[in-house]
């Protein structure tokens, strides 16, 4: 994930989906709050039982007082015992239910986030920091938080007891509060680095993963391996720097409240020396002490978790108000006359440059048009904006005279359909790809969108016919077979706008005859269909043609009239130029 700008100002209240999430839990947390508050009650029992057995029952020398003691401390304890066990319990809980209440929206910014700014760095860290937040949630470290306002409770009963032993008390907690302030300050920096440098070799790993074979067989992996192992030792070295810090303050946190707990004992023989207090309050008030002390010592050891948890939490809330939830425009009829693209630029997501300008034409239903040019002219980009993924820097595509922004994704994906020019397919069968994950398949539809894309042939001599499985990102397929039923995928439940960039890249001549026939077929049926090509094989059933170069729209007419011109060398450039408007093929 790369850095996202801070959120505008009237973008608040979707930066407070987090907390709203959160305070969905409150009444857990009101639980736990009150558990807390028992078991800090019933903390006291082991300081208490002590200070009976000094004062009362070696005194008076009672038997029957030292056992009825026993019994009901061991009631006391098991009583706290298991009120730990459910405040942990109400814990994790609330840890599940956030990510119940967040999980779909945090994927859906993952696959949003890069058509807003880009492909850039590892994209899956916020599922990895939501679960740094429910990790932390689950864990020992919140507790501490809700133990600390008992701290105050604990050092006034140490002042009760004897006004040294308070301040002596209170002196040890200023200290080990310092401590953990020092800790939150040296931890930030190194934590921060540390997920950075994760994020880096993540996505490292992940191309690697990728391009396995290429690595391999330009015999590049010793040396991308080298790359992988410095980011790795980079974040090796920051989460270990991060971890000596909360290690060596933790250990020092520790040794103070031991010395602590001494040191009150110390004070109180001194205290018992001029008998100014009982054996059984020096003993009850250094275990007191240090009780008191315990939720900070927790908290110093918890606490890398808490950073790298407020450190993912505020990362996901910028995420999540950068990426507010769609919200859902009035249902528009489905479109069946027109497109119309109007003065359009583009740029490409989280970038300035404008890739393709200038585009304009108006297409009506049963036409297909053929996008050509050389290589990095923007006909992709094109693409891209025609089928909704990039949004018009300027002008406007409209089918039926609504743009395109005002249906909703989930809305304008049933009248689009779209083949990239990498195909990827996803893990599931033949039939899950071409119904577009529909679940369950329509295998009407599916058998249909087959047919349409003269693919049914091939799809039935594959081993398990419908049924086999694409593999990951559809690797078990060839190159060609997966651009085929990615042909089908973008016919299924005929869209009224098709859009296929460079379809026959793969493709033999039996997969170039399909695909002339497909293009025929939809325009039979009234759809609007648009090829990206190179070869002109790709072009035959189209009946016009764009042609794209250096980022704009050069020429658009009726195929014969602009391929005449394009392969007339004597024709002077700017009699070809279109003048927008003429454009209109309607
Ligand atoms: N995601 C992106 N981020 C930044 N620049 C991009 C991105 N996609 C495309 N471009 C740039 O936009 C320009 C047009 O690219 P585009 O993919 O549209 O070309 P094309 O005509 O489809 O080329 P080809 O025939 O090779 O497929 C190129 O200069 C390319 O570098
Ligand atoms: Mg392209």
């Amino acid at each position: 994930m790369t850095q996202l700008p801070r959120p505008a100002r009237q973008q608040q209240p979707a930066s407070s989906e987090l907390a709203a999430a959160l305070n969905a839990c409150r009444r857990a947390f009101l639980a736990i709050a009150l558990f807390s508050g028992m078991s800090n009650v019933l903390m006291l029992t082991g300081a208490l039982f002590m200070l009976e057995i000094y004062d009362r029952v070696l005194p008076s020398r009672s038997v029957p007082t030292l056992v009825a003691l026993l019994f009901l401390a061991a009631g006391l304890y098991a009583a706290q015992g298991f009120i730990d066990a459910i405040r942990s319990r109400i814990l994790l809980r609330v840890g599940q239910s956030l990510d119940e209440s967040l999980s779909l929206r945090v994927y859906d910014t993952i696959v949003r986030l890069p058509l807003k700014i880009g492909n850039r760095g590892d994209g899956t860290q916020p599922v990895r920091d939501l679960d740094t937040v429910r990790g932390f949630l689950s864990s020992a470290g919140p507790l501490a938080l809700f133990d600390l306002p008992w701290m105050p409770v604990y050092l006034a009963i140490c002042f009760l007891f004897h006004t040294y032993i308070g301040l002596t008390a209170l002196f040890g907690a200023i200290v080990l509060v310092t401590l953990t302030v020092v800790t939150e300050v040296k931890t930030r920096h190194p934590t921060r680095s540390a997920t950075q440098f994760a994020m880096a070799r993540n996505a490292l790993l992940e191309a690697s993963r990728r391009n396995a074979e290429a690595i391999t067989a330009m015999g590049m992996t010793g040396r991308i391996a080298r790359r992988w192992n410095d980011l790795n030792r980079n974040y090796i070295a920051a989460s270990g720097h991060a971890g000596d810090v909360a290690g060596g303050l933790g250990a020092a946190s520790k040794v103070l409240r031991l010395l602590l707990q001494s040191a009150i004992l110390a004070v109180g023989a001194w205290l018992v020396i001029h008998q100014e207090s009982t054996p059984g309050i020096i003993i009850a008030g250094s275990i007191l002490g240090a009780r008191a002390l315990a939720p900070v010592d927790l908290a110093i050891a918890n606490w890398r978790g808490f950073v790298a948890a407020r450190q993912s939490w505020q990362r996901l809330e910028r995420l999540l108000s950068h990426l507010p939830p769609h919200s859902e425009p009035m249902p528009l009829q489905a479109p069946t006359k027109t497109l119309v693209v109007h003065n359009v630029a583009v740029s490409p997501p989280g970038e300035q440059k404008v890739v393709c300008q200038d585009a304009n034409f108006t297409l009506t239903a049963g036409k297909a048009l053929g996008v050509i040019g050389p290589t990095a002219s923007g006909k992709s980009s094109l693409a891209r904006m025609l089928v909704g993924v990039w949004t018009p820097v300027r002008g406007s595509v409209r089918l039926d005279g609504a743009t395109l922004d005002q249906w909703s994704p989930e809305a304008l994906g049933r009248h689009i359909g779209y083949l990239p020019q990498d195909v990827e397919l996803f893990p599931g069968n033949v039939a899950q790809n071409i119904a577009r994950f529909e679940d369950p398949p329509n295998p009407a539809a599916v058998l249909a969108a087959a047919q349409a894309a003269g693919v049914h042939d091939m799809i039935v001599n594959l081993p398990d016919g419908y049924d086999t499985n694409v593999g990951e990102s559809g690797s078990a397929l060839s190159a060609g077979q997966a651009q085929r039923i990615a042909l089908a995928r973008a016919l299924y439940r005929d869209p009224f706008l098709v859009v296929l960039d460079e379809p026959n890249s793969n493709l033999d001549a039996e997969g170039d005859e399909a695909l002339t026939r497909a293009v025929l077929g939809l325009r039979a049926r009234g759809a609007i269909v648009i090829v990206v090509a190179h070869r002109p094989s790709a072009i035959a059933g189209v009946d016009y043609i764009l042609v794209m170069g250096k980022g704009r729209q050069q020429q658009f007419g009726a195929k014969e009239q602009v391929l005449n011109r394009v392969t007339a060398p004597s024709a002077p450039p700017r009699a070809l130029k279109v003048v927008p408007g003429e454009g209109g093929a309607g």
